[in-house]
């Protein structure tokens, strides 16, 4: 087994618990305008009309549970600790599925729908279910300032230095359900790739970066995913 996993994981991980992807046929980005609800400058034009996305977002998280996929990476984790390897799962997804399935070493780049943060004095905490621009921060008590914990496009993902340390040393790299569109997390494996990492991608089908990849395996999550994590677990 090798000892430094990196896993990244995109909306393919989540399709299969009922969550949309981005860009598939019937994706979010198919039925919404990602220019007018997901940038820094559609929230300052629109808040009332970004908050009401997300809430919707965010309550769909209420009756959506973890699948196969997500509980065999919980799995994996558990064992490939105890047998001393150091693990990082790092979704591009702000759903809390991972989060449910019991992930802890686990870091979200794009931010957390649960989450809530307030643009006055940086404070993170669990999101109200509706989010309005009136509400006050339960830190500073200023109102106005409270915007989804969301990386939108165009602004920089999170946790990236840790990322890239393990990324610069990991010996195995696998990414899932991710159309490897956006970067940085597109840029990973090659990242890996170039620290000598051997690189997997599991998905429903060949992606643009498929080629940067030592080994393919298609099919859906549920059950691409638990039977690799059983070949790994040995
Ligand atoms: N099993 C495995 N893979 C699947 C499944 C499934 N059941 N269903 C879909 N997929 C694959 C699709 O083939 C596609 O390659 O998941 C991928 C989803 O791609 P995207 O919709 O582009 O989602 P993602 O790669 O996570 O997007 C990255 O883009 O809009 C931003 O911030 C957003 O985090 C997101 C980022």
């Amino acid at each position: 087994m090798s000892s430094n996993l990196v896993i990244l994981t995109g909306a393919g991980i989540s399709a299969e618990s009922g969550l949309g992807t981005f860009r598939d046929p019937d994706g979010l980005w198919a039925r919404f305008d990602w220019r007018e609800l997901a940038t820094p400058e559609a929230f300052a034009a629109k808040p009332e009309e970004v908050h009401a996305f997300y809430n919707a977002r965010r309550a769909g998280l209420k009756t959506s549970t973890p699948n196969a996929a997500h509980h065999a990476l919980v799995e994996l984790e558990k064992a490939w600790i105890a047998r001393g390897g150091e693990f990082l799962l790092v979704t591009q997804n702000v759903d809390d599925l991972h989060d449910k399935a019991g992930s802890e070493r686990l870091v979200h780049m794009h931010g957390e729908l649960s989450k809530m943060r307030c643009e006055h004095c940086g404070y993170v905490h669990d999101a109200f279910d509706e989010i309005t621009t009136d509400l006050p921060c339960l830190n500073c008590r200023r109102a106005g300032g409270l915007r989804p914990h969301i990386v939108w496009f165009g602004e920089m993902p999170m946790e990236m230095d840790l990322i890239f340390d393990q990324l610069g040393s990991c010996d195995l790299f696998v990414a899932i359900g991710t159309s490897g569109t956006v970067y940085p997390a597109a840029g990973f494996s090659q990242v890996a790739k170039e620290a000598g990492a051997r690189c997997i991608e599991i998905n429903l089908e060949t992606t643009d970066t498929s080629p940067v990849f030592d080994e393919v395996r298609n099919g859906q999550a549920t059950q691409s995913v638990p039977a690799w994590v059983a070949e790994m677990v040995g």
